[in-house]
């Protein structure tokens, strides 16, 4: 298993172009399957779980195929002659479960498998479901399999989520697209990786209203067509490469990073210390005079983000003063706390929130992450620390950070990838 061998007290500065977003990416994936065209998708970023949702793809019968020219466009489309999602593929990856709603609205049956918990918590798929059966379908659960029908076809309804939730919102916009009649969805998530689907679907031919909106009205049409779309640019690496910035002490600009997707991060961080500047380009983040302890607290869009959690708390932890860091999106997110606190960090867990009271430099250690957001938050701790340290189970970072390695060591970071 590959390994992430870091040498800290660089600070970085440089280009970082960022990635097409792996969460636009999966959900836009899955929209190919609401189509006999093509949908060409561009920006689709290298990592495990866009090859996996391939690998899903394919399985339905529904062909990938990856541009000559350009390895990040993807063409896909083709009838689909298998409905059902296996647990070997969907325990590998959650976002499986997306392909649902297009099989459900295409072929009016699927059966996948039941995702399971997973490392950051329970994370259930009843809202899907209690949605897609709003709309007609019937659902039971065998086997650990999800197995639904719908042999008159899905029917507009009216869902009010009792919380957003960025999966379900995903699979009822594409469900709904070609259902009979007018869906309303109230209380949608409304992350920016939701308009990028919206606006897909919409250059498909999808009517949709309401978009950037926690409301959104879809009117179903009978067939959607071939389209090409470019996937946004990953918010959640932006955010990234800016803590990278600022616990290093030095200036990055992140090439694509877009200021309008970054909701609470900006103010959270500018109260930290770290300015960032919109470019022509994309934005100029570094670090003022030292960094303040500020509390940060997670929520749906435009929130704090959970999946920015992990990397926050790095930065508060070399910050001057304590904060409050406190997770309301999974329960248990915070398996990254103890190997931090193993590099010197002070930090204790109370329930949902974490006490983070700033130290004046980490120390190098080997260390090992759990889930992906836990171990780039690993990699930024290791930037800053004194020493050498050792990320181990770095294919949790292969899921969702395009060659990291590169990107820091191109900046000045003291960074390899050791094979084996
Ligand atoms: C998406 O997961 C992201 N994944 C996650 O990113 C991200 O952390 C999360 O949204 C929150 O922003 C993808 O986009 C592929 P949710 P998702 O449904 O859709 C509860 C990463 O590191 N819930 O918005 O699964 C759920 O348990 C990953 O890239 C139900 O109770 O998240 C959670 O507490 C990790 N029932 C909350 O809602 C349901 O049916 C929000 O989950 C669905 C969700």
């Amino acid at each position: 298993m590959d390994r992430i061998r870091l040498r800290g007290g660089h600070a970085l500065s440089g280009e970082i172009v960022i990635s097409g977003a792996k969460n636009a990416a999966l959900p836009l994936m899955t929209a190919g399957m609401l189509t006999d065209e093509r949908l060409v998708l561009s920006r689709v970023p290298l990592l495990a779980d866009t090859e996996t949702m391939g690998q899903l793809l394919a399985q339905h019968g529904v062909a990938v195929e990856r541009s000559a020219n350009d390895p990040r466009t993807l063409s896909i489309g083709g009838a689909i002659t298998n409905t059902e999602a296996p647990y070997d593929i969907v325990r590998k990856m959650r976002a499986s479960v997306l392909v649902l709603g297009p099989l459900l609205a295409r072929v009016r049956e699927a059966r996948v498998s039941l995702p399971g918990g997973c490392a950051i918590g329970t994370r259930p798929v009843d809202l899907h479901l209690k949605g897609l059966e709003q709309m007609g379908a019937v659902i039971t659960l065998d086997g650990g399999y999800i197995d639904a029908k719908a042999p008159h076809g899905l029917k507009g309804a009216t869902i009010v989520f009792p919380m957003p939730s960025v999966g379900a919102t995903e699979n009822l916009l594409m469900a709904a697209s070609l259902a009979d009649g007018r869906t309303l969805l109230a209380n949608a998530a409304r992350e920016p990786e939701i308009t990028d689907l919206c606006d897909c679907l919409v250059a498909m031919g999808a009517k949709i209203s309401g978009i950037g909106t926690d409301k959104l009205t879809i009117d179903g049409v009978a067939s959607l067509h071939g389209a090409h779309h470019e996937v946004i640019p990953d918010r959640i690496e932006t955010g990234t490469y800016a803590c990278a910035a600022a616990i290093t002490g030095g200036s990055l600009h992140l090439v694509g990073g877009r200021l309008d997707h970054l909701g609470a991060v900006v103010r959270t961080l500018a109260e930290a210390g770290v300015e960032i500047t919109p470019t022509e380009t994309g934005l100029m983040v570094k670090r003022l005079n030292g960094l303040h302890g500020v509390d940060a607290i997670t929520e749906p869009y435009p929130g704090f983000p959970t999946d920015m959690q992990a990397q926050y708390m790095v930065l508060m932890s070399v910050a001057e003063g304590a904060s409050l860091v406190t997770e309301t999106i999974f329960e248990n997110r915070f398996m990254h706390v103890p190997e931090l606190n193993r590099m010197g960090a002070r930090i204790n867990v109370h329930g949902k929130s974490a006490i983070v009271r700033g130290v004046a430099s980490l120390s190098g250690a080997p260390v090992m992450a759990t889930d992906l957001r836990a171990s780039v938050s690993l990699v930024l701790a290791g930037l800053a620390a004194k020493g050498e340290t050792i990320v181990n189970r770095v294919y949790h970072l292969d899921r969702g950070f395009e060659t990291v390695e590169t990107k820091l060591a191109a900046c000045g970071a003291d960074i390899e990838r050791i094979a084996g």
